[in-house]
């Protein structure tokens, strides 16, 4: 998709050359996260994300915005909680006045990302999985780390976040003439993000996924009422979406009920 995201075999050098990983404890982390190990670079050391400034404001404008902004500890034993927390020690990259190859690049590959965020790599492990441990795709796709919060459904509005799929997926954008309100949640009212064991990176195999939002009701004798219908003979068919029932889970232009 994007050929520059393939050259990455320089920064799995710079991986493939780590030595003992600094060990880190950030103390405010509450969960999981609690060990923390910023990404090596044979040589480097850390020079504080003041440095990155003399040549990307760009990013440090910013960065006081960014979710990660509060990670970055004060002193002089703390430089490596800033920029250097992901891209590595920079003096190199510094001394060589930007040279290749002489940082971390996590668009490149999620490693960095994994030192810190353990559990993700196990989500996209899973046999129906975002393509990122591939290589095809990488975290920065869907999260910005340099400014404001990572999470793509914080935007003040919630269609950002189906933005933020539908750049990629524009069959499922619309606009449709019957359009699904169940999307107005986003799409990860129904799909996991990461990965998940279901197929279509389903968070629910089942009627379930649907009954968060449509309920069930037991009407007189063996009648089983779903959006106003009975759907007692339906319900053990298939999902909801199997061929003949609900498959234009995301809109339609030609049946109201989302058929087809
Ligand atoms: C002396 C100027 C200078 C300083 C200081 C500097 N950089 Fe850079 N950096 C550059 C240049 C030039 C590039 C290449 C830009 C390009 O090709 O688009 C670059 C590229 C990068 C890249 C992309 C590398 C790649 O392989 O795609 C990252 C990440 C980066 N810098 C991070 C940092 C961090 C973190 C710091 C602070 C520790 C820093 N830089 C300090 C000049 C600098
Ligand atoms: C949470 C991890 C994280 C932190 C902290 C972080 N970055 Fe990045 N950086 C990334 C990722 C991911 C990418 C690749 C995706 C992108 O470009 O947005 C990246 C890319 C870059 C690039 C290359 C941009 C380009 O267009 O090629 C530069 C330069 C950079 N970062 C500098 C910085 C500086 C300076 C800081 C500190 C102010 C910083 N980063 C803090 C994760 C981080
Ligand atoms: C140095 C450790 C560290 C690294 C490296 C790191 N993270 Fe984080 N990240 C954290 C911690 C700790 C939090 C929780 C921050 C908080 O709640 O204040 C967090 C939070 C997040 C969040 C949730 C943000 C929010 O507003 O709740 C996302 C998304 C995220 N990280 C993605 C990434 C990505 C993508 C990368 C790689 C580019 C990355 N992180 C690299 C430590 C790290
Ligand atoms: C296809 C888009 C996409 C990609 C690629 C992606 N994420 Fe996410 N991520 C999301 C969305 C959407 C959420 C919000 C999920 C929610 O609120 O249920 C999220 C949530 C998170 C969170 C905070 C909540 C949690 O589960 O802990 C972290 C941390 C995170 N992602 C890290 C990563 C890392 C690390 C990578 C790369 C290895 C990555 N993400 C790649 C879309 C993505
Ligand atoms: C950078 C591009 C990109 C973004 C952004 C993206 N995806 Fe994907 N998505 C892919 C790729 C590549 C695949 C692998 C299968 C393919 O080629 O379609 C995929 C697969 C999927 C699948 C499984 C498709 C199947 O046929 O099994 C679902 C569901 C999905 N994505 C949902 C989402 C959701 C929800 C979001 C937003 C949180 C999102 N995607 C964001 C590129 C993207
Ligand atoms: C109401 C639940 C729901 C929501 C919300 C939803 N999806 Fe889906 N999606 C499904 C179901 C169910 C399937 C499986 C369809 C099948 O297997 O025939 C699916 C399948 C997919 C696929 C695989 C290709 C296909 O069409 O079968 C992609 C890609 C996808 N969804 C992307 C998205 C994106 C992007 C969004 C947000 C704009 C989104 N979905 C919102 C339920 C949903
Ligand atoms: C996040 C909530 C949500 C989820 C999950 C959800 N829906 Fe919906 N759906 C709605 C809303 C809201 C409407 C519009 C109001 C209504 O008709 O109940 C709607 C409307 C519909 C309609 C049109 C009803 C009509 O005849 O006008 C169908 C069909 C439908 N949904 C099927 C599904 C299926 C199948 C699933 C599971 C794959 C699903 N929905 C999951 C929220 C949701």
């Amino acid at each position: 998709m994007h050929p520059h995201r393939r050259k990455s075999i320089r920064n799995w050098f710079i991986f493939a050359g780590l030595s003992v990983w600094g060990l880190l404890a950030v103390s405010c982390v509450t969960t999981e996260r609690a060990v923390v190990a910023p990404p090596q670079i044979p040589g480097a050391k850390y020079v504080g994300s003041k440095e990155c400034a003399q040549c990307h404001t760009d990013i440090t404008d910013h960065f006081a915005t960014a979710s990660h902004a509060r990670l970055a500890a004060t002193g002089s034993n703390a430089q490596e909680t800033g920029c250097e927390s992901c891209h590595g020690p920079g003096s190199l990259h510094v001394k060589a006045g930007g040279g290749a190859g002489t940082i971390v690049n996590p668009l490149k590959s999620p490693e960095t990302c994994f030192q810190c965020h353990l559990d993700k790599r196990g989500q996209f492990s899973l046999p129906n999985s975002h393509p990122v441990l591939a290589g095809q795709m990488s975290c920065g796709d869907c999260h910005d780390p340099h400014r404001g919060s990572a999470l793509p459904e914080s935007a003040t509005k919630l269609t950002r976040l189906n933005e933020s799929c539908l750049k990629c997926h524009t069959h499922q954008a619309g606009p449709f003439v019957f359009e699904h309100e169940g999307l107005r949640d986003g799409c990860i009212a129904c799909h996991e993000p990461h990965g998940s064991v279901n197929a279509k990176m389903l968070r629910v195999r089942n009627q379930n996924l649907c009954l968060q939002c449509h309920f069930q009701e037991q009407a007189a004798a063996g009648k089983l009422l779903i959006g106003g219908r009975d759907h007692a003979s339906f319900v053990n068919r298939g999902t909801c979406w199997s061929a003949g029932c609900h498959e234009a889970v995301h809109g339609s232009n030609v049946n109201r009920s989302l058929r087809f």
